[in-house]
């Protein structure tokens, strides 16, 4: 705020404004309270076996002065200084070296400061551990075949029993017993329970016990279960082994598991139901049915339930009671108070819960009792006539046997004598108007309040009355009424006296003018509007701006508004209202309102924006032929600049978006046009823009969508061109017209050709719109004839243009003639070459048939190739195509050529050697060749891992003998090792 010529009304002003915020200042830092909880100790389970043997119990009050804490163990205040084990961090307590015996119970934090004391919910310490099993042997247990039997696990001591769980293990970890209708572990005992003993059930058990808190897990020594010989039990009839307690209690909420299971021969089958009522819908059956499990247990799920077990023998049922608790809950609670003393305090809480909860009243921590002006009925507190004595923290707690729950809150008893703030005020009203004046003092208990004017009390009359709120109302005030007032306040604890100074303008004394009266600019400018107030020197003047009659919002209007303080000057202030990046939305009133203690003033500009035209009203075709359109639309705004031209845009189904389409020049006084140069036969909208001095404006909606008139084509097939085919093809192709040029219905192509040279031109029609090529047939002409061609269009309105002409030549011919000099020679007994002069060479045996055999190609032009993979001492037949892209040429007579006969299927035999230093001679049976193989021509001896003979210095010789023939080489010997100390390995055979 800056002023910079002051008067006493200024200065009262910026005083007024400095206590306001100092005094809010001391409230926040200041302000004094009693301790309100933050946190407050939470259920804590604690693993025994951790590496930190400290428990940290949390608790936290806010509060001023800060609140000091103490610790309550089952209601007993904890003494820190008797026992080391304990220490206190803020409003934390933390036990070292807790254990069960010492430490488990009920914990409570008390916090108090000199305003009072609160008591905190309790939290339970436990501790979750897992003992060992003792390690005696236990004894077997044997029974007959048929038999039922129970294990028992027999768990050490462990803690938190809900977080433990059971398992069996078979033989040997980690095989572990499954369980089904026959067998059941239960989750309360640990016990194993197998209905109906089998022989495959021999073996040893082992318990297994898991802390799902602390992660440890024991085993139990193994129970041996042996069969009895003396023969197999007979069927007997169920006998319910496991079941729930006959009272089940559980809180709201939770999961419910019904164990039953039973013992029987054959084994039982278990069924659930609810006595008077149905299984919940959310329920499940698990292990066989041994297990009725109710997830979120609610209130209307108790009742009785029973389980049944049943086989052909007999059955058998047992029923229990389900009851669902719920914790307290505060419905409503109650709120710190301050009142005067002598009122009546009443508060009430409330709270819902099964069973239903009961309520205790405490001040500062301790039970609170009907007595005096005390009144306690359940939920509800009257204390009559409060005094001082009776403020503190007070706590309502509403508990049932399941929990408690503590609403809390501070009693402020009031005191202070009448203050006035500020003290004097000065008053300037209007003359002939209504004034009022106000007296508000701070005191409490509430004071008695008298107006005075100089010594006199005022006697309230016709004109001048006393409000039930202590203010002062002067009707029709005249030059009179000016002059000092005093109310003054007066309680237990003191008095105070206000004194209002009032004095008086003249009416109409204040004016107020906005200038420009009326502006006119353009989008995107800016200006700045001036609001001046002529007024009373002796007042100060507040400014607000409205814009169409609602205050302007300067934080939200996304900074186009702009509010400038000007400086004060005698008896005019005036304010400016700037208004940047003008939109068209900012177009309308402007309104000023001056306002003092003693008038309000009001006054409006009004502001035009000139912009781009507004979007012209609903475009209408009035006629279509096949390439124009007659259009009419009416006047959008003109945003105050003349609309210069109209543009008509299109679009149509070919159209990237709206395209601008010719017309004849459409003025600023127009509202029709006819876009020219349309495309026949295609559907268009048509939409209208307005252009004026500043700009192009938004474009109308667009109109209904019309189709043009058909027309002939107009646009001959692009890109005609051709050739390839097959032999005696002419193929001529084209590119299709798109839908946008083909004007209308029954579109087609029409291809006309004629030999080079020829005269007469052959045309046919091809009456797809979307074909692409055309195939001519004709035996007669050669390959690679040459043709003139040229490709037209066509509709139901008639025929179109041609494109021009191109030559295109016909496919060519396959080879005509076979390649010559074909041969053939056989390999081995699976190789055959074959030698020609010129491509694809077809094969098979000399018995089978020429279409059973295969094929392969040569590579370009290569005249010779080795076939592979034939059998041996067989006759094949050869022929050699030639072929091109178009097909193959006649195939040459067939060649013959025999395979080899097989190599001797018989290794050399009885390998025998004698070694002398390097000297090794080597001898083995010959080979004989069978009919079917070729003859021995003699024998590799292959020395690995090297052929050679000479060989380094101690070195291994793996040696082995091979017959070779003209088939290919025959089976290989055995192999013999040789080692040789030096040098040079020399055989001799
Ligand atoms: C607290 O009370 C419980 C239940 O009566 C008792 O088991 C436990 O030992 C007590 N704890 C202490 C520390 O006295
Ligand atoms: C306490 O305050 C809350 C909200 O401030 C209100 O809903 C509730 O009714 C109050 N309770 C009482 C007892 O006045």
């Amino acid at each position: 705020m800056v002023k910079l010529i002051g008067s006493p009304i200024v200065i009262i002003a910026i005083i007024i404004v400095l206590m306001v915020s100092f005094s809010f200042f001391f409230l926040t830092e200041s302000e004094e309270f009693g301790p309100v909880f933050i946190q407050e100790p939470d259920d804590v389970i604690f693993p025994l076996d951790s590496d930190e043997k400290k428990v940290v119990m949390h608790c936290e009050a806010r509060g001023n002065p800060p609140p000091t804490y103490s610790w309550y163990i089952n209601g007993t205040e904890v003494d820190a200084e008797a026992d080391y084990r304990y220490s206190f961090i803020d409003g934390n307590l933390i036990i070292t070296n807790a254990s069960e015996v010492t430490d488990y119970g009920k914990y409570q934090c008390k916090a108090e400061n000199s305003f009072g004391t609160v008591l905190s919910r309790d939290g339970t310490l436990q501790f979750a551990y897992l003992g060992a099993f003792s390690g005696k042997a236990r004894g077997g247990v044997s029974v007959r075949e048929g038999q039922g039997v129970v294990l028992m696990c027999t768990p050490p001591p462990h803690s938190p029993g809900k977080k433990i769980i059971y398992s069996w293990v078979f033989n040997e970890f980690p095989s572990f017993v499954a369980e089904d209708s026959r067998r059941f572990i239960s989750q309360d005992t640990g016990n194993l329970y197998i209905s109906k003993v089998q022989p495959s059930d021999v073996g040893s058990y082992i318990c297994l016990v898991k802390n799902t808190v602390t992660n440890a897990r024991v085993l139990s020594p193994p129970t041996p279960l042996t069969l009895k010989t003396d023969g197999v039990m007979g069927e007997y009839e169920p006998k319910i082994e496991v079941h729930f307690p006959t009272s089940v209690l559980a809180a709201k909420g939770v999961t419910v598991r019904l164990e039953c299971f039973a013992l029987g021969n054959p084994v039982p089958t278990i069924t659930w139901r609810k006595i008077n009522g149905n299984i919940p819908k959310k329920a499940r059956l698990r292990k066989s049915q041994a297990v009725l499990e109710i997830p979120n247990i609610q209130l209307e799920d108790s009742g009785t339930y029973e389980c049944k077990a049943e086989n052909p023998r007999g059955g058998t049922a047992f029923k229990g009671h389900l009851q669902v608790y719920t914790l307290p809950q505060w419905v409503r609670m109650i709120n710190d108070t301050q009142m005067d003393s002598g009122e009546k305090l009443q508060w009430e809480c409330k709270a819902t819960g099964r069973p239903r909860p009961t309520y205790r009243w405490l001040r500062n921590g301790l039970p609170l009792t009907s007595q005096g002006r005390m009144e306690i009925v359940n939920g509800e507190l009257s204390i009559h006539k409060v005094q001082q004595a009776d403020s503190g923290m007070y706590q309502c707690v509403a508990e049932n046997k399941y929990g408690a729950v503590y609403s809390n809150a501070e009693l402020k008893i009031l005191a202070s004598a009448p203050v006035f703030i500020p003290n004097p005020i000065r008053v300037i009203a209007t003359l002939g108007k209504d004034v009022s004046l106000e007296c508000k003092p701070r005191a409490s208990p509430k004071p008695r309040i008298a107006w005075k004017r100089g010594d006199r009390r005022i006697q309230p009359n016709k004109r001048i009355m006393l409000l039930r709120n202590n203010t002062l109302r002067i009707v029709n005030a005249s030059r009179a009424d000016e002059g000092n007032y005093v109310c003054r306040a007066e309680n237990q604890l003191g008095s105070a006296e206000l004194t209002a100074i009032l004095s008086f303008v003249l009416p109409e004394a204040m004016r107020v003018e906005l200038t420009p009266a009326r502006v006119e600019v353009t989008v995107g400018e800016s200006v700045v509007l001036s609001c001046k107030a002529t007024h009373d020197t002796s007042l100060d003047v507040a400014f607000q701006w409205f814009f169409n009659q609602k205050p302007i919002n300067f934080q939200q209007d996304g900074g186009h508004f702009e509010y400038i303080q000007t400086v004060r000057v005698r008896q005019s202030s005036t304010v400016d209202l700037m208004i940047r990046s003008i939109l068209l939305k900012h177009a309308g009133k402007y309104g000023c309102r001056a306002q003092t203690s003693a008038d309000t003033v009001f006054t409006e500009a009004e502001l035009l924006v000139r912009g781009p035209p507004g979007p012209p009203g609903v475009v209408i075709v009035e006629e279509i032929t096949d390439t124009t359109a007659t259009l009419s639309w009416t006047r959008g705004l003109d945003n105050h600049s003349p609309i210069s031209t109209y543009n008509v845009q299109a679009r149509s189904p070919f159209s990237l978006g709206w395209q601008t389409v010719k017309t004849d020049p459409v003025t600023g006084d127009m509202e029709s046009a006819i876009a020219v140069e349309l495309n026949p036969w295609v559907e268009y909208e048509f939409r209208v823009v307005a252009t004026n001095a500043i700009g192009t404006g938004d474009p109308s909606a667009p109109s209904r969508a019309v189709r043009t008139k058909e027309a002939v084509p107009s646009v001959a097939p692009a890109n005609v061109s051709g050739g390839n085919g097959r032999r005696h093809e002419l193929v001529i192709s084209w590119e299709p017209v798109s839908e946008e040029f083909q004007n209308g219905e029954g579109f087609g192509y029409i291809v006309a050709f004629r030999a080079n040279g020829t005269r007469g031109w052959k045309e046919k029609m091809v009456t797809s719109a979307d074909s692409t090529t055309y195939k001519y047939r004709d035996e007669t002409f050669p390959p690679l004839t040459p043709f003139e061609v040229k490709v037209g269009v066509y509709n139901n309105k008639g025929d179109g243009p041609f494109s021009s002409v191109v030559v295109i030549h016909s496919a060519e011919g396959e080879p005509r003639e076979a390649p010559s000099d074909v041969r053939a020679y056989s390999i081995s007994s699976s190789e055959i070459r074959v030698t020609w002069k010129g491509y694809e060479v077809s094969y098979w045996k000399d018995m089978e048939q020429e279409e059973s055999g295969k094929k392969q190609r040569t590579v370009k032009n290569e005249t010779s190739m080795v076939l592979t993979g034939l059998e041996g001492n067989s006759l094949y037949r050869i022929t050699v195509k030639a072929f091109n892209s178009i097909g193959h040429g006649p195939a040459t007579a067939a060649v013959t050529a025999k395979t080899r006969k097989t190599p001797p299927a018989q290794p050399p035999a009885n390998l025998i050697w004698i070694q002398e230093g390097n000297n090794v001679s080597l001898s083995w049976d010959p080979v004989k060749a069978k009919d079917n193989e070729s003859d021995v021509i003699g024998y590799m001896v292959s020395s690995l891992p090297f052929t050679a003979v000479t060989l380094a210095h101690f070195c291994t010789y793996i040696i082995e003998v091979r017959a070779l023939s003209e088939g290919g080489d025959g089976a290989v010997s055995s192999q013999i090792r040789l080692v040789t100390s030096s040098g040079t390995l020399f055989f001799s055979l």
